[in-house]
C-alpha cells in the first residue's frame, strides 16, 4: 500500500525510514520525499511514526513490569499512560 501516492512511496519504505531513525516528517520527507509533495499524506506519516515509538514504548515496558498475578497487592501496575508520558516521544502526538 502506497503511503505517499505523490512520490509513490509505499508504507514498508516509510517503516524502513523510522526504523533508521527519522523521527518526524521532515526527516522522512529528507530520507525518502513521502510527505514532500501535496501533504495529503502527512497525518499518515505522523500516524506511522506515533504508532512505531508506542510499540517501542510497549515492547520495552513489557521487559520489565512483573505479571500483576505474581506481585503484591502493595505494589500497582505502571499504566501504559503513565510510561507513556514519560517517554522521550511523547511530544511526537
Ligand atoms: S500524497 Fe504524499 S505528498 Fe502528496
Amino acid at each position: 500500500m502506497y503511503a505517499c501516492i505523490c512520490h509513490g512511496v509505499r508504507e514498508h519504505e516509510v517503516q524502513e525510514c523510522i526504523s533508521a531513525g527519522a523521527t518526524d516528517e521532515d526527516a522522512i520527507g529528507d530520507a525518502c520525499g513521502a510527505g514532500t509533495g501535496c501533504g495529503t499524506c502527512l497525518d499518515r506519516l505522523t500516524e506511522m511514526i506515533e504508532s512505531h515509538f508506542a510499540a517501542m514504548d510497549s515492547q520495552a515496558g513489557l521487559s520489565y513490569i512483573p505479571d500483576s498475578a505474581t506481585m503484591p497487592d502493595s505494589i500497582a501496575p505502571v499504566s501504559p499512560a503513565v510510561r507513556l508520558a514519560d517517554s522521550p516521544y511523547a511530544g511526537l502526538s
